[in-house]
């Protein structure tokens, strides 16, 4: 999978997001083993607590489509470089994890930097 493809959508599907409170935009992009992509962005409410970030996004449209393995995933954020996974988004990754885990992609001055989810997440909850 070419990682900046993954990180061009990102940054497409980042100009879409609904930010009116944080005005801090994100956008996501994954990859499934086989190759397929699905992104998202974060969208906010007036309730704060419903915000629902670009990741978590990506990741139930994925799974409204059927695929339920992630092996890559690009994130973006015009408002600030190395825009990473909160927490909760990492949790949420590593249930729909791949064999060989998943490469997480920001990009830093222009360019991309790749993380395994193990390493932003070790021990990761599984029942
Ligand atoms: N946000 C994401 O979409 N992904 C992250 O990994 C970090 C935070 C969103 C949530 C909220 O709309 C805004 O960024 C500020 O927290």
């Amino acid at each position: 999978m070419d990682y900046n493809e993954l990180m061009k959508q990102a940054k497409e599907v980042s100009e879409k997001a609904y930010a009116p409170y944080s005005k801090f935009k994100v956008g996501a992009c994954l990859c499934t083993p086989d190759g397929k992509l699905f992104s998202g962005c974060n969208f906010e409410n007036s309730s704060f607590g419903l915000t629902i970030c670009a990741e978590r996004n990506a990741v139930g449209t994925a799974i409204a489509n059927g695929e339920q393995k992630i092996s890559a995933i690009a994130i973006f954020s015009p408002n600030m470089d190395n825009c990473l996974p909160c927490g909760a988004c990492r949790q949420v990754l590593y249930e729909f994890r791949s064999q060989n885990g998943i490469d997480v992609i920001t990009e830093i001055n222009n360019e991309l930097k790749v993380y395994s989810l193990d390493e932003l997440l070790p021990g990761g909850f599984d029942l």
